[in-house]
């Protein structure tokens, strides 16, 4: 699995990318919005927080198939390395897909609630297809249920898209893309510290800090000892 921040909180960025594996950060106009200030600071400060080596996921807004393009390869001469343009798949957005891709630019298909907008994505070129698992869930869909299509597909159809999924609320819902095959998937930053989370685990490491201490002496360390 490979996880991604899907947000444009740059203090929330710069506490996950030190603590988790993260592969990259997504972005959407809302996310986006949200910060209220202007996009082209908004990627920059994501960059140089992540580092050079990780992959930015930027969307275009406009709904007509040339801009988009437009869009897309201004946001690219912004980012830079590792961009890959997200554009939703509405019939405008299939002919932006095939264009930006055949421009060399990665494209992450987005907005997607079938199987059947993923597959048509992967033919048109994208490199990533998002389905949205939470908002399906909210409407009494099946947001797992169209993830493991999609890999179903893909597999049978042999096409090299990668599933990026998207939308969450919960980490079942994560543990269940997981289990259906899914490639990545993209979290806001409080899901994905929730992902490792278990009283358990914060129960059994105090035990042995007190076990240690009980002998050592209270703030005693391993480095101390050795
Ligand atoms: C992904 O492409 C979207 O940015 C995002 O995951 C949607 O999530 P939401 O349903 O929580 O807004």
């Amino acid at each position: 699995m490979i996880y991604f921040l899907d947000t444009a909180d740059v203090k929330a960025i710069a506490r996950c990318v030190d603590l988790y594996p993260v592969a990259g950060v997504t972005t959407n106009p809302s996310l986006i919005a949200r910060e209220n200030r202007p996009l082209g600071d908004i990627l920059k400060d994501i960059r140089d927080t992540i580092g050079p080596d990780k992959m930015i996921h930027a969307q275009v807004l406009s709904p007509d198939a040339d801009i988009m393009v437009d869009e897309a390869q201004r946001l690219r001469d912004r980012v830079g390395e590792g961009f890959h343009v997200k554009v939703p798949v509405t019939a405008q957005g299939m002919k932006a897909i095939s264009k930006i891709s055949s421009l060399g630019i990665p494209v992450t298909a987005t907005a997607i609630v079938t199987a059947e907008q993923a597959l048509m994505a992967a033919v048109a070129g994208a490199s990533y297809t998002a389905p949205y698992v939470n908002r399906l869930d909210n409407i009494c869909g099946d947001g797992i249920r169209v993830v493991s299509e999609i890999a179903h597909l893909f597999k049978t159809h042999q096409l090299d898209a990668l599933l990026l999924t998207a939308s969450f609320k919960n980490v079942q819902q994560i543990h269940d893309v997981a289990m259906a095959g899914a490639h990545s998937a993209t979290l806001p930053p409080d899901l994905l510290e929730l992902l490792i989370v278990h009283p358990l685990t914060d129960s059994g490491v105090s035990g042995f800090v007190s076990d240690w201490e009980g002998v050592y002496g209270k703030g005693a360390t391993i480095l101390d000892l050795i």
